[in-house]
């Protein structure tokens, strides 16, 4: 996968890319990024790249010149057909589903405004998607994109390590994780539950499945509208 980003702050992102799996996953060729100043892009003498709003208002509007010239300039050096996801609040909300299907792509382009809007010709002609990452305002795109593209990579294949495996995921299997443990196993009196010292490996799955089930079912109810509950999981949660 390549990894195009628009951005007016690059210094933002960058850091991302130089520590832990996302490091690891460009070492392992499993994807490449590019961070472009679309700046570099404007035709405007003083090196614009907003202006005032037709017909009046508050805040500036991103011009649609240098973010188009921007796109095809990506587009044409890799000849894929990518998608270009415009970070903004009015996206659609993103989850797992989202990051599960922009991971099968061969080329993203996210595209960072840090404006009152974008030029509305922007959206209507050069995006195939609009992301958020919640219902809040940030001050731009960029966090937004960091997040994407990290739940992105992780999810392409051979960059996460078995340890580290993404479809026991929470929200993956459509449910949250059961709670984890590790040594020791009697810490200043707070103790490991004894099944999982117990060696039983059908028994432990099980313990599992239900503390995921509880767990969920505690702080997020709503996802078990979309889970379909077999008639040993509802059991477990009756219990
Ligand atoms: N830009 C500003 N707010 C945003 C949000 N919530 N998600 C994505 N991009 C944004």
């Amino acid at each position: 996968m390549h990894i195009d980003i628009l951005t007016l702050f690059p210094e933002m992102i960058d850091p991302i890319f130089q520590s832990s799996i996302l490091k690891k996953a460009q070492e392992k060729q499993k994807f490449s990024y590019n961070l472009v100043n679309f700046r570099d892009y404007t035709t405007n003498k003083h090196n614009k790249v907003d202006d005032y709003p037709y017909g009046g208002g508050a805040g500036m509007v991103l011009t649609p010149q240098p973010v188009f010239d921007a796109v095809e300039s990506v587009k044409q050096e890799k000849a894929t057909k990518p998608r270009v996801v415009l970070m903004c609040p009015q996206g659609e909300t993103f989850n797992q589903k989202k990051a599960e299907e922009l991971a099968k792509e061969d080329h993203l382009i996210f595209i960072c405004g840090h404006y009152e809007g974008y030029d509305e010709r922007i959206r209507e002609h050069l995006i195939t998607d609009e992301v958020s990452i919640g219902d809040y305002v940030l001050t731009g795109g960029e966090l937004g994109a960091m997040v994407v593209v990290d739940s992105v990579v992780r999810l392409l294949p051979e960059v996460l390590g078995n340890e580290e495996s993404a479809p026991q995921d929470s929200f993956s299997t459509g449910l949250l994780e059961h709670p984890h443990y590790t040594r020791p196993a009697d810490f200043r009196g707070m103790k490991v539950p004894d099944i999982l010292l117990s060696g039983d490996h059908a028994k432990i799955d099980q313990w599992r499945k239900k503390e995921s089930l509880k767990r969920t079912y505690q702080r997020r109810k709503e996802l078990l509208d979309h889970h379909q509950l077999s008639p040993a999981e509802k059991e477990m949660l009756d219990e």
